[in-house]
């Protein structure tokens, strides 16, 4: 009896042994994850809300509120947003990714979107990663900045942040044409 109390007591010293070393493990996550980096991603976000393919769509808006070509943008209307990236400004240029995800329209005092998506590389390095945006998005303003809360892949917990600049401008025509240039801080994995 008193052998069999002793052997699950080895046993429950191995099980906080080995939790404890697991629990190291993770403490030193940081090595697991490798050496921390910085990239620098430079691409061109294409957004439309009219024509034959918007590839974004209101989702959304306050009762009341009539969406057409001359109101494509009322405050407090969610849009949800598949919009390419491009490595050239020109909307034909080869498709390096895709912004998924959504934006509201916010104009209390100026132009605002709040801006929630998850940006995805499809070719080059990055192919399958992504990083992930939430921000404040002064549209209006030509430069602005955003930040990069987190990523997948190659990207995992990144942190950084995008700066933006309009390109070119158009909301009844070809939509919004947006340079981005996005310094990110992530792990070699
Ligand atoms: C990106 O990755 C996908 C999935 O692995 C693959 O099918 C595709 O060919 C890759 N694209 C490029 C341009 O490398
Ligand atoms: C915006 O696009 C529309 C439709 O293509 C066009 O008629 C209009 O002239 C454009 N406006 C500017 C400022 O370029």
């Amino acid at each position: 009896m008193k052998k069999i109390m002793n052997g699950n007591l080895v046993v429950l010293i191995a099980v906080i042994l080995v939790s404890h070393s697991w629990m190291i493990t993770n403490i030193e996550g940081h090595a697991y994850l490798g050496k921390e980096k910085v990239t620098r991603l430079h691409f061109y976000f294409h957004d439309t809300l009219n024509g034959d393919h918007p590839t974004t769509v209101p989702v959304a808006y306050p009762i009341g509120t009539v969406i057409s070509p001359s109101n494509l943008a009322p405050s407090n209307a969610v849009y949800v947003a598949d919009d390419p990236l491009t490595d050239g400004p020109d909307p034909k240029s080869t498709v390096v990714g895709h912004a998924q995800g959504f934006y509201v329209f916010e104009m209390q005092d100026k132009v605002v979107l709040i801006f929630v998506m998850d940006i995805g590389f499809t070719s080059g390095e990055f192919n399958g990663s992504s990083i992930t945006l939430f921000s404040r998005n002064p549209v209006l303003e030509t430069d602005r900045e955003m930040a990069v809360v987190g990523g997948r892949g190659k990207f995992r917990l990144a942190r950084g942040f995008a700066k933006l600049h309009t390109y070119s401008f158009n909301l009844t025509g070809a939509g919004a044409v947006v340079e981005y240039d996005v310094t990110v801080f992530h792990y070699e994995i």
